[in-house]
């Protein structure tokens, strides 16, 4: 067993906050905290054994620190993550890994740079969820047979305007460069291209603005055109309560549906593409059994994945979400929302530098002002632990 991994954490807000009791609590092995960086009001009380930065600069050229978490706003991804690549860190990136394809481009050449020798991951943290490991193990085992169609209805993540008039930077072009698409649903897009892979078009039907005083969009439907003719919905929106999350996969050999606790297969017993070649009727289907498979709790989530970046950086344990696969959600969300502005099907891969041209634009000349509301004593950190029942974003 090698040495503890010193860490440093960049962005104290609602998210490193968390990761930084985690750590103090002992949760996660392998790892001392060493360094932390905020702003100089955005620091917490000193602790000992533990260095306090107000420039991140400062932080990665240290030589206090082995590896760096950066959970700050997304628009500064890209170039804190650069510069601690190029400075021969470890780095596990919050989601999404940046705003834009193109930064995430950026990210991945910096990366590719280095020649790939130190660990670089992304807190995909629903990646550990047994609902979906499981699904994903019944996939590529083939055990459900070729996927045909996938339907997943994804709207609870309510926010209130509470939410969104707090936190400065959100639901802005310049500050966040997207609404439900890049902050809460980076994790189920990321699960969406792991489960069934990267479509080849995209088309966008996003509502900007429609539940809340905010300019990007907080309701959108996304349809995928995959390669084989699979077609694929994927809904979302933080303006619904209580919402539903609730996946839907028509398979070879019959229909799963992933809900809270238990998924639910209901078998056909042959294949449906043999059964229609072969039967010699005209309104049979294929005899069911009905599957259920219980599913506890939502796995180790933040922790799991902070434990795994530890492993593999002392251990070279195997990546849960490496942070190359990261840029896989944002090209999805970037495509949406490139679809839903121009009013066109998006085809894959997609133009980066234009879209990224498009959305510096809209940063550039917003002359939007989001609802200001006075913030209660008790602010944000119960609205966190509350952010959904699949493990936070
Ligand atoms: N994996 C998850 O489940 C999950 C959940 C929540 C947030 N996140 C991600 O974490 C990131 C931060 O979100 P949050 O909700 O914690 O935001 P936040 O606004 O609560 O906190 C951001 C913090 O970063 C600091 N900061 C900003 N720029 C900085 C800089 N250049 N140097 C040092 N500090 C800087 C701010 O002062 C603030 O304290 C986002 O990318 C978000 O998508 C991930």
């Amino acid at each position: 067993m090698s040495e503890n991994v010193r860490l440093g954490i960049v962005g104290l807000g609602n998210m490193g906050r968390a990761h930084r009791n985690n750590i103090l609590a002992g949760k996660v092995t392998g790892i001392d905290l060493t360094a932390v960086c905020d702003i100089p009001k955005g620091l917490p009380d000193p602790r000992e054994g533990e260095a306090q930065f107000s420039d991140v600069g400062e932080m990665i050229a240290s030589g206090e620190i082995d590896a760096i978490h950066v959970c700050t706003p997304h628009p500064s991804h890209r170039e804190i993550g650069v510069k601690a690549l190029e400075a021969g860190l470890h780095v596990l990136m919050e989601k999404p890994l940046a705003v834009h394809k193109a930064d995430c481009q950026a990210l991945i050449d910096a990366y590719d740079q280095t020649g790939r020798k130190k660990v670089f991951a992304a807190m995909f943290n629903q990646r550990t969820d047994p609902h979906y490991t499981t699904l994903k193990r019944l996939i590529d085992s083939g055990e459900i047979g070729k996927v045909r169609r996938v339907h997943w209805s994804v709207t609870d993540w309510f926010r209130t305007e509470y939410y969104y008039a707090l936190g400065g930077w959100r639901a802005t072009w310049k500050g966040e460069g997207g609404g439900v698409l890049l902050n809460q649903c980076p994790h189920n897009l990321d699960l969406f291209q792991w489960l069934f892979g990267m479509p080849e078009q995209v088309t966008g039907f996003c509502n900007f603005g429609r539940y809340h005083q905010i300019e990007v969009e907080d309701d959108a439907t996304l349809y995928f055109k995959y390669a084989d003719g699979t077609h694929a919905t994927f809904i979302t929106s933080t303006g619904e309560a209580p919402g539903v999350n609730r996946l839907e996969v028509i398979a070879e050999r019959g229909v799963i549906t992933v809900d809270d606790g238990l998924i639910r297969w209901e078998r056909n017993e042959t294949e449906t593409t043999e059964f229609s070649d072969t039967a010699l009727s005209g309104f049979s289907k294929p005899d069911t059994w009905q599957v259920e498979i219980p599913i506890a709790g939502r796995g180790g989530q933040h922790i799991e994945i902070l434990q795994n970046f530890s492993d593999a950086i002392r251990e070279g344990a195997e990546l849960i979400s490496p942070a190359v696969e990261g840029i896989h959600s944002v090209e999805l969300a970037n495509a949406a929302l490139l679809s839903a502005w121009d009013g066109k099907t998006v085809d894959l891969p997609m133009d980066a530098d234009r879209y990224a041209a498009i959305l510096t634009e809209k940063g550039d000349t917003s002359t939007f002002k989001k609802k200001e509301i006075q913030a209660a004593a008790t602010a944000s950190a119960d609205d966190f632990a509350k952010s959904n029942k699949a493990g936070g974003a």
